[in-house]
């Protein structure tokens, strides 16, 4: 079990330019990833979906915050001990080519780590060459016909596979996915989806599913949990069917208005998402609701009150809206709706 605890990473401001502000990437996030369990995280680009799932595989350090691994508190270990419990966390990236050198024969790509595992768990050559074999067909790659090939002879889905299949040989307890099949081909991206929800549920690993696409969220985790961030701050959290059924922030009912594949049309809705460059960053400084400027049902107390997360629903369902009243509008489709 992971437990994220007020997780907060700010970026320098870069670039020198006068008057530029450091970035608030992530604003005191708490989640907890139990074992086998999946989230997904959503939200408009920007919003720190990649800087959070960075942190929790430790290639990212925090500014503030704790991560515990199995009741252990990270802060309290050694930088070295640190590296070992982070082991367990493996990112899978965006771009499968980007993450192999094309120059290396995949069967190498793959030995690589499984011969350190190896060291690490007193086996010899022969048990790498047996892993390396598991570990390709446990990700539906035939060995034979991978093992001496290069990233560019592999279609994208199935270097995707083969990421995932490296990303394996240290015998991760969690795979943080991001954006995994955005660059895939959609005929092949179901596979790969298919790929993670079944890792999920024959090795019990836990996954942290980053997209843009709840539909996608939906199917390698159809009992998962989601996770919506906005500029940072978590706004609501709960039950992937739930959310989808009813969202209760207005920014995830105008995300999920957004995507036509949940409301059954060819076009977004009317509440239709506000593009980004209504951002007023000036709000960051004031106190008060993230996301009022671009909220239709706004009021004084969203400019004067930060809203709290809040638990609902027996504490299945957290969300940070002061008018959480039905207001769900997204998964019907209005009959005769303009944009
Ligand atoms: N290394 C960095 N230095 C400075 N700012 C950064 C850095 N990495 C990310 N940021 C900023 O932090 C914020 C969050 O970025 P992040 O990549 O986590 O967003 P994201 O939700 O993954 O977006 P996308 O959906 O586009 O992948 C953005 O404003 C981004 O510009
Ligand atoms: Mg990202």
């Amino acid at each position: 079990m992971i437990e994220v605890k007020e997780i907060t990473k700010i970026y320098a401001a870069t670039g020198g330019m006068l008057g530029q502000k450091p970035v608030k990437a992530l604003r005191g996030v708490s989640l907890t990833l139990a074992d086998g369990e999946a989230i997904s995280l959503i939200g408009e680009s920007g919003c720190g979906k990649t800087t959070l799932g960075r942190i929790m595989a430790g290639l990212e350090a925090s500014t503030s915050g704790d991560l515990v691994f199995d009741g252990t508190a990270l802060s309290t270990l050694s930088p070295r001990e640190r590296h070992a419990k982070f082991q367990q966390v493996q990112l899978i990236q965006q771009d499968p080519y980007g993450a192999l050198n094309p120059a290396r024969p995949l069967g190498e790509a793959l030995a690589d780590p499984l011969r350190l595992q190896a060291k690490r768990l007193g086996k010899d050559a022969s048990w790498v060459q047996m892993r390396a074999k598991e570990l390709l067909q446990l990700v539906g790659l035939d060995p034979a016909n991978t093992l001496y090939k290069y990233p560019h002879n592999l279609s994208g889905g199935q270097r995707q596979r083969f990421v995932i299949a490296r990303a394996l040989t240290v015998e991760p307890k969690v795979l943080v996915a991001d954006e995994a099949v955005s660059m895939i081909d959609v005929s092949l991206r179901l596979g790969i989806l298919s790929l993670l929800s079944d890792l999920r549920s024959r090795l019990g690993i836990s996954v942290v599913f980053i997209t843009h696409d709840v539909a996608a969220a939906r199917y390698v985790a159809p009992k998962g949990t989601v996770c919506v961030i906005y500029r940072g701050e978590i706004v609501e959290y709960g039950a992937t069917d739930a959310i989808i059924a009813s969202p209760v922030h207005p920014y995830t009912q105008a995300l999920l208005s957004a995507m036509p594949v949940l409301r059954g049309l060819e076009e977004p809705g009317p509440d239709r998402y506000i593009p980004a460059q209504d951002l007023d960053l000036r709000l960051d400084d004031e106190g008060g609701c993230l996301f009022r400027a671009r909220c239709r049902f706004a009021t004084d107390r969203c400019a004067q009150e930060h809203p709290p997360l809040l638990t609902v629903d027996e504490g299945r369902r957290l969300h940070a809206c002061f008018y959480p009243e039905a207001r769900h509008v997204v998964a019907v489709p209005i009959e005769g709706a303009s944009l």
